[in-house]
């Protein structure tokens, strides 16, 4: 049975957090210190994050499963969860696609037993590729090890690796081509991210937006672009290099909403279930699996969580409310 929205949109993408830890402290995301973290149990086990998942993919039909945090990494023994999520079988036969979204920090040590483990992708955050900016942006000195990094994870046999860079007017919008000539240098796919209000400092204002349009004419200028039709339910916009030399995506969020093609929702670490990156409402189901609710219960609750999801976020209304919690706490 598929999971439909009120819209008409068929859920097929779940982002599980698994913690709401991280082992940087980037601007648009965290303060420097005075986070409270979720007490360890809070936090979902391996099992009730296994069995919200075995639910949606064996019964719902969801075909893709990506791991977020907070920082994914840092929960210890992730790549026992990956083990056993790859086990899950759709109602067909197929595996789904288990992908990870890190910011690269330890894959220089873990990408080969993650692929081992038998994960499908991998989604690394970088932001700059000046090592002072880097350790401005995220508060640590850590470029050298990401760039390391996914090297790693392209030798681990991950393909594609996809690299994130947040822009933010004011901080790095000066480095988008160099970001691009990374990714054509390397053959990676930069996707650019416009700046979203989840910062938890809540310094985010419509001016520090770099829009999509920006980014690609700032690109095209120098790179000619063609646009690759068909997003589908992908956050990202895509062109390709005109020379052949790859492509680069654009997250807009802000300027173009992609919410009439949305197709995702969240379990964040504490097992709440979000039908939105934005919303304001969670359903609890870590309630349900504490207490002995059946796989039909819970089925249920996951149902009435999606019919009732709503059309889109409202950050271009004036009415529009920030979720209570912050990007690390939701699930990027
Ligand atoms: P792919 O399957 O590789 O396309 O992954 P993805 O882009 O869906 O996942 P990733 O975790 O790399 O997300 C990149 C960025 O997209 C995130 O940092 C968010 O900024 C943004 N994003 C992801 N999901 C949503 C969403 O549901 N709504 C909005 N507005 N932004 C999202
Ligand atoms: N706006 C846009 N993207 C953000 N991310 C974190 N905070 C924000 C924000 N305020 C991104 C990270 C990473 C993913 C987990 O979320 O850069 O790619
Ligand atoms: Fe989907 Fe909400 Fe993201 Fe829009 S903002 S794409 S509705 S999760």
């Amino acid at each position: 049975m598929d999971l439909v929205d009120g819209f008409g949109r068929v859920v097929r993408d779940l982002r599980i957090s698994v913690t709401d830890r991280c082992n940087f402290r980037c601007t648009y995301c965290m303060p420097e210190e005075g986070m409270t973290w979720l007490d360890r149990s809070e936090i979902l086990t391996f099992e009730e994050i296994e069995r919200i998942a075995q639910l949606c993919v064996e019964r719902f039909g969801v075909d893709s499963l990506r791991l977020t945090g907070g920082e994914p990494t840092v929960r210890a023994h992730l790549p026992r969860l990956i083990h056993k999520l790859g086990q899950l079988r759709l109602a067909n036969g197929d595996k789904p696609d288990i992908a990870l979204t890190t910011n690269g920090a330890t894959l220089r040590n873990i990408a080969s037993e993650l692929r081992e483990a038998g994960l499908d992708r991998i989604n690394v955050s970088l932001d700059s590729l000046r090592a002072d900016r880097f350790l401005a942006m995220t508060r640590r000195d850590e470029l050298h090890n990401v760039l390391a990094g996914i090297q790693e994870a392209k030798h681990a046999g991950f393909h594609p690796v996809k690299v994130n860079a947040v822009i933010e007017r004011g901080a790095n919008d000066d480095e988008i081509l160099d970001l691009a000539n990374y990714g054509r240098d390397n053959n990676i796919e930069v996707r650019f991210i416009e700046f979203m209000p989840l910062d938890a400092s809540n310094e985010w204002e419509r001016k520090k937006v770099v829009t999509q349009d920006e980014i690609v004419s700032i690109i095209s200028a120098v790179y000619p672009l063609t646009s690759v039709p068909a997003r589908g339910a992908a956050p990202a916009d895509r062109w390709s290099y005109n020379d052949g030399k790859g492509v680069i995506g654009v997250i807009p969020s802000v300027s173009h909403p992609f919410c009439g093609d949305c197709d995702r929702v969240r379990l964040t670490s504490d097992g709440q279930f979000r039908t939105c990156l934005f919303a304001t409402d969670e359903t609890d189901l870590r309630h349900l699996l504490r207490t002995g609710g059946t796989d039909d219960e819970i089925a249920e609750v996951i149902v009435n969580a999606v019919g009732a999801k709503w059309a889109g976020h409202q950050i271009n209304q004036v009415n529009f409310i920030r979720p209570k919690r912050t990007m690390s706490q939701i699930g990027g």
